[in-house]
């Protein structure tokens, strides 16, 4: 049997041939792409090692949204910051962990784009072995490469996204990218250390009647919500429900299997609780790529565009149907 290696599509062979389709392209989006793969691969080597590396646990800090750092979050936060600054394609990354944006050092080339990441999501599931990744989004700046960027490149709309994805790091570590046009997985083989081409063209099935929600929090929903959630549970609707509370592994599921994820305002997050830039921008590009709907309970996640760096969302993401239907529900009680 030939291996994977012999006959598979690499990461890189596809990230050559997809850039070449655009002549235009200048190799920097290639280079962001790679050194994207190259922090992921050491991100994953090292959650794989987390117990044996003493990585476990926090460092006793408290990040910018009020939460504990945990090792594994600094590691990456720092990692994909050092596999990105040199490389001359980017000219900030805004990081969920960081307060202010981190722009390119002088001693390198300020590049063409702006990379926001949630490091590592899933981190309170760290320490009992669960999926965790790394969610990014991509931007190009509007001011003149080789310059410092400003705040106009940094706070940009969703629809100015250029590519986004996300790196789960869990059985296996797959890497889930789109430039919009079309939603591909690749699988990491870790005795290669190269990902490889394991689902093409990823389209959100369509008849699946899964929901993903912390129900713990119901008595602090509205009213809409509660009703459409209890509504998934009669013995005639035959939905079923999965939620790991990592939002990288439950939105995996759903893009593969079909179904929808709420994290709605409540009264103890009047805002909610997810984050605009780094969790809901990037995962709203996807499922729309992927043929899915991503709101706010109220308008398209995309066409957000920041006040803050730091700003929350209620997310609402999956298959178009269920999305559709809740959002009527919110809005048409907000009238
Ligand atoms: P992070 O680890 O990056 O802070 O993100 C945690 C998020 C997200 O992964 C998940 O969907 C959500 O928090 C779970 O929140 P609850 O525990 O409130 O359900
Ligand atoms: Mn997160
Ligand atoms: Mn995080």
């Amino acid at each position: 049997m030939r291996s994977q290696f012999e006959e598979g599509i690499t990461l890189d062979r596809f990230i050559y041939e997809t850039t070449q389709a655009h002549p235009e392209s200048t190799g920097r989006f290639s280079t962001l792409l790679r050194q994207i793969s190259l922090a992921s691969r050491l991100v994953s080597a090292r959650v794989n090692r987390a117990g044996l590396a003493g990585m476990l646990g926090t460092t006793g800090e408290v990040n910018v949204q009020g939460e504990f750092v945990q090792k594994l979050d600094e590691y990456a936060n720092n990692t994909f910051k050092r596999a990105l600054e040199h490389a001359g394609c980017v000219a900030a990354i805004l990081s969920e962990e960081d307060e202010g944006p981190y722009f390119t050092p002088e001693r390198f080339h300020s590049g063409r784009y702006i990379f926001a990441m949630d490091p590592l999501d899933g981190s309170s599931n760290i320490d009992v072995n669960a999926s965790i990744g790394t969610i990014f989004a991509v931007f190009r700046r509007r001011s003149p490469e080789g310059s410092r960027a400003d705040m106009g490149d940094i706070l940009q709309s969703g629809n100015d996204i250029v590519a986004a994805g996300y790196v789960i790091y869990g059985s296996g570590t797959v890497m889930v990218l789109s430039t919009g046009a079309g939603v591909h997985g690749f699988t990491l083989d870790p005795s290669v250390g190269e990902f490889f081409l394991s689902h093409p063209d990823i389209r959100l099935s369509s008849d699946t009647r899964m929901y993903s929600v912390n129900e713990g929090y119901t008595a602090t929903w509205t009213p809409e919500v509660q009703k459409w959630v209890a509504d998934r549970k009669t013995l005639e609707a035959g939905w079923k429900q999965r939620y790991i509370g990592s939002l990288v592994a439950d939105f995996h599921r759903n893009l593969i299997k079909g179904g929808v994820f709420l994290y709605p305002r409540s009264s103890a997050n009047p805002k909610g609780k997810l984050r605009l830039m780094y969790e809901a921008f990037p995962l709203a590009f996807l499922v729309e790529a992927a043929g899915g709907r991503a709101t706010n309970g109220h308008d398209r996640i995309l066409d957000q565009t920041p006040g803050g760096l730091h700003d929350r969302t209620p997310l609402f993401i999956g298959n178009p149907d269920p999305v559709d239907e809740i959002t009527a529900l919110i809005r048409s009680a907000a009238q």
